[in-house]
């Protein structure tokens, strides 16, 4: 304590002496030596490979070799706009593909665009956690299975998901809600004047308020409900997508300076009035009622098990955030994909007419006939992962290695599953889409799994933190992508030509939303 205050008064004196006659010259001279005493340490910090976050601490191991950045804010850069594009050039311009350090600001980062290197980040438990996001948690998600700290309470939540939204009795339980919403999008689509997207949002909107809190919305009836809880979605989205410099600068963290902690403190009273107002609802309703929506499961919880009412809130805001977007931008780009490639559009709907037939509309059991299909949904998921970085990164919870290069606590972990899955040397000519690389000679599937066990395709993550909703977003993808493409012809609007540009917001959209032209097939 002594030492820091005779060092202020060091420093006074010094400036004194500088001929700082007024207060106010005073201190602008301090300030300039501060910047003085401060810039060989900021520079020192900086010229760390990995920049200035790899800097500040003392190691004695080899440093992770990345690009510098700029002294204070690193690469901040790196991770505005196209992030995953950015970075792949990045570690291909620098040789570091397997593993590359960078600096956002004051957290160490590391990203890996490497298969073997991305399974030991995925699959050690010392990566269990999530890094810490002021929107995740002012959003309370933190309280929700995606957030939380890897121990009991997240293992609870996964396991209440596992059995009673994601299970295969409960996904094949709620075909109904699929079957509906899906004849719902062929009559929307078929009267025109949409953009698919708008639809694709509204359907996933309502398959997921559907097998959560057993609500049914007409697709395109104006409705107050509906509209509210997609406003919510969208806000959600726009802020937990954002690049907060708070989160990586702690000098900014008291001034809000993007207006993101302000929007959240807007957005959260919003959302429990919405989910409070569904559980009480529910809480009323007697006997027969009762639905067994994923709210029934949540309110009949006992003993250990049992959420209090924020934490329900929490699970329940989080299961629709995540559950609308994610299939909606799938599906936007399997089909600008089939109306790019008329060959592939026709290879999938021959297949159709073999195995379902013009005469009856598809059944979600048709699926598992249909490999084609199924090999459209994979390739479009390796050229347009949904989540390129695999939309939520790890923390170090413990000092590692990883790749033989030490890691210490408190790292970002990233994989950069969009590069991995455009590498030449792990697929054979990655630029072209071409379904039939997932398929056999003989035209059934090739044994890949797509669900983690194989990370050279694995958009929805690995490990004990892979996406607990992934069979459930496959089979609504595979039931709807077969039932557009079986009753209708896909083709791009005279005005707007497919555009096959990104933004990456928490997911990686189509920038210019497809507009389309179609066609019946089943004489509708
Ligand atoms: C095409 C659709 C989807 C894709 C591509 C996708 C992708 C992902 C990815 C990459 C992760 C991070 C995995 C990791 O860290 O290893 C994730 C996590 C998660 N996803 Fe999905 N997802 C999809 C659909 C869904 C659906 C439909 C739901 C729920 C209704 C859902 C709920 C979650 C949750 C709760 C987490 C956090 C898991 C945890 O931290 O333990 N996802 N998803």
């Amino acid at each position: 304590m002594e030492t820091t205050i005779d060092s202020w008064w060091a420093l006074f004196l010094i400036a004194a002496k500088c001929g700082a006659s007024s207060p106010l010259n005073l201190l602008h001279s301090l300030s300039l030596l501060l910047l003085l005493l401060c810039l060989p340490t900021l520079l020192l910090h900086w010229a760390h490979p990995g920049g200035p976050a790899w800097g500040k601490r003392t190691h004695c191991s080899p440093p992770i070799p990345g690009p510098r950045g700029l002294p204070l804010i690193g690469s901040m850069g790196l991770m505005v706009g196209l992030a995953h594009r950015k970075l792949a050039h990045a570690a291909n311009t620098l040789r570091t593909r397997r593993l590359m350090a960078f600096s956002l600001g004051d957290t160490r980062v590391i990203v890996t665009s490497h298969p073997d290197v991305a399974r030991e980040v995925l699959n050690r438990s010392a990566f269990a956690d999530r890094p810490i996001k002021e929107t995740a948690y002012g959003l309370m998600f933190h309280r929700a299975i995606g957030f939380a700290p890897s121990g009991a309470y997240w293992r609870t939540l996964r396991s209440i998901a596992a059995t009673h939204l994601f299970s295969p009795r409960q996904i094949s339980g709620s075909e109904a809600w699929r079957l509906e919403i899906a004849a719902d999008m062929v009559t929307a689509l078929g009267r025109g004047g949409f953009r698919v997207r708008e639809v694709l949002k509204r359907a996933s909107l309502n398959n997921i308020m559907g097998s959560v809190f057993g609500k049914k919305y007409e697709l395109f009836a104006e409705d107050k409900e509906a509209r509210e809880v997609q406003g919510l979605v969208e806000e959600g989205y726009e802020l937990l997508g954002k690049l907060n410099w708070s989160d990586h600068l702690p000098f900014l963290a008291g001034l809000d300076l993007q207006g993101i902690r302000f929007r959240c403190s807007q957005l959260v009273p919003r959302v429990n009035r919405f989910v409070n107002r569904i559980i009480d609802e529910h809480r009323n309703r007697t006997g027969e009622k009762k639905t067994g929506d994923f709210v029934d499961v949540l309110l009949s919880l006992q003993g250990h098990d049992k959420l209090s009412d924020g934490d329900m809130v929490a699970v329940l805001w989080e299961m629709i955030f995540r559950g609308t977007d994610t299939v909606a931008v799938l599906i936007e780009w399997v089909l600008a994909r089939i109306i790019l490639h008329p060959r592939v559009q026709m290879k999938v709907q021959a297949e159709l007419d073999l195995a379902v037939g013009r005469s009856r509309s598809v059944a979600e059991s048709d699926v598992a006939r249909l490999p084609y299909t199924r090999a459209l949904i994979k390739e479009t998921l390796r050229m347009h992962p949904p989540g390129p970085l695999l939309s939520w990164a790890r923390l170090a919870i413990s000092d590692t290695w990883v790749d033989g290069w030490h890691v210490p606590k408190g790292t970002t972990a990233m994989v950069n599953m969009w590069a991995i899955a455009r590498d030449p040397h792990v697929w054979v000519r990655p630029e072209e889409f071409e379904p039939e690389r997932f398929l056999s000679e003989g035209g059934g599937d090739v044994d890949f799994s797509i669900f983690g066990s194989d990370l050279r395709l694995a958009p929805f993550g690995s490990g004990r933190r892979s996406c607990p909703g992934k069979a459930l977003a496959m089979a609504t993808v595979g039931f709807w992508v077969a039932t557009l493409l079986h009753e209708y012809t896909w083709r791009s609007s005279d005005e707007a030509p497919v555009d096959l540009t990104e933004v990456l917001r928490l997911s990686c959209e189509m920038a210019s939303p497809l507009t389309v032209t179609v066609c019946p097939r089943r004489g509708l």
